[in-house]
């Protein structure tokens, strides 16, 4: 296991930093996590010694950092037990998961073809098949979640029949934190011959991941919430899924030829799907996350994370006036709220005592039916996260009331 105080003295935003005077306690990592001053190096050198575009030029530069992009390809995909040719670089695990909706459900789905998801997913996950649906006629059904808001096998095994054709869920929830058997529903998806896209997004940088183990088609993450720059983000597909979807982007760099009448012949995937410059120094600070996040090993993160979100449970278990919604969950997300106390007051109430929580309904807004709430606070670790922390939210806690937090606005 690695030495957390150690760790910390990698990110810079870690050292000494205030909030409405308070050392600053930092538990949104769901939202975004801090850099390494690895991942940081790795953009300013961009900057400042290989500034030049990548697959163009005819000079040394550009040779050389083209092969450091696709040297960060390599690290990726060694990162996810997954062949280079077959990680496209994008903006984000939301443009990953747009791209598979148009590029892949567009072109192969038809009228009654069913789309099977659940009502925990993220926007990002379910807006675009929206919209895959009103251009095709396919439909969406949600398998039944446990009371608790967990994806069961079981219920995945009722939901699932012969006219699914794409199974889409979170690997890990983004607001309860729920790590789902990823595996076993996969396989059950590929008994029917339906395809598996997975957001990885809350999963990647918690939990090792291993596609080929999963056997999932589609694996998405964005790289700012594992250590990695913000305007990055991985599409992991199998080679022949990624060489039969089309892109949404076209554009240079994309293309092997195109002629006058609209004759396009693309390249191969990836580089069909990674049309522009892309964001090459965001590449190379992916590449250090990955790797720094190897150093620490993923497995040592899961269960330092867990055994974090253990000791904060134990502990806010104790407060009468907090509900929590995941105290089961084993990754390091807390779900709650305070009686009587509107979630985002009893987040502002946190940030006055110098703590950095999200509250309101975390983007995934068909939830808030299931867990009988609009709101939920959440508090997010990441693997810097220390007992400390967790004792100053904790204490924090103890001091959500309405009268405290009516005292912030008047
Ligand atoms: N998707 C990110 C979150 O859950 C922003 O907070």
């Amino acid at each position: 296991m690695f030495d957390v105080s150690e760790v910390r003295k990698d990110f810079p935003m870690l050292q000494n930093k205030m909030m409405q005077n308070h050392p600053l306690v930092y538990l949104d990592n769901g939202a975004t996590t801090f850099k390494p001053q690895s991942v940081i190096d790795a953009v300013t050198g961009y900057y400042t010694t290989t500034s030049c575009n990548i697959h163009r030029g005819d000079y040394d530069l550009s040779f050389q950092i083209s092969s450091e992009y696709e040297n960060a390809r390599k690290s990726v995909a060694q990162f996810l037990n997954a062949e280079a040719k077959e990680i496209v670089f994008t903006s984000g695990a939301t443009a990953s998961l747009n791209q598979i909706a148009y590029g892949y459900g567009l072109k192969h789905l038809q009228k009654g073809d069913v789309i099977l998801t659940t009502e925990a997913e993220h926007a990002s996950s379910i807006l675009p098949w929206f919209k895959v649906v009103e251009q095709t006629g396919a439909v969406i059904e949600y398998i039944e979640l446990t009371e608790k808001g967990e994806l069961s096998v079981e219920n995945v095994r009722k939901a699932l029949h012969e006219k699914v054709k794409v199974v889409v869920f979170a690997a890990v929830s983004n607001v309860l934190g729920f790590k789902n058997p990823v595996k076993e529903i996969t396989r059950l998806a590929h008994e029917l011959g339906a395809v598996v896209v997975c957001d990885g997004a809350q999963w990647v940088p918690h939990v090792k991941t291993d596609v080929k183990d999963l056997d999932v088609d589609f694996m998405v993450f964005s790289a700012h919430k594992c250590c990695g720059p913000t305007g990055i983000g991985v599409l992991y597909g199998k080679y022949d899924l990624l060489e039969d979807m089309e892109p949404v982007v076209y554009g240079g760099g994309a293309n092997a030829r195109f002629d006058a009448c609209g004759n396009i012949l693309l390249k191969h995937a990836p580089a069909k799907f990674e049309a522009g410059t892309p964001a090459i120094e965001a590449a190379l600070g992916l590449k250090a996350a990955v790797e720094y996040l190897q150093k620490l090993d993923m497995d040592n993160i899961e269960a330092y994370e867990a055994d974090l979100k253990r000791y904060a449970i134990e502990k806010l278990k104790e407060l009468d006036h907090l509900m929590i919604y995941n105290a089961e969950a084993s990754t390091g997300i807390i779900a709650f709220n305070v009686k009587d106390v509107f979630a985002q007051d009893a987040a502002s109430y946190l940030n006055s005592q110098g703590i950095a929580v999200r509250a309101g309904n975390h983007c995934a807004k068909i939830l808030v039916q299931h867990l009988k709430t609009s709101e939920t606070i959440r508090a997010s670790f990441y693997f810097y996260n220390t007992k400390e922390d967790v004792d100053r939210f904790v204490e924090a806690c103890k001091n959500i009331t309405v009268e405290n937090c009516v005292g912030l606005f008047f």
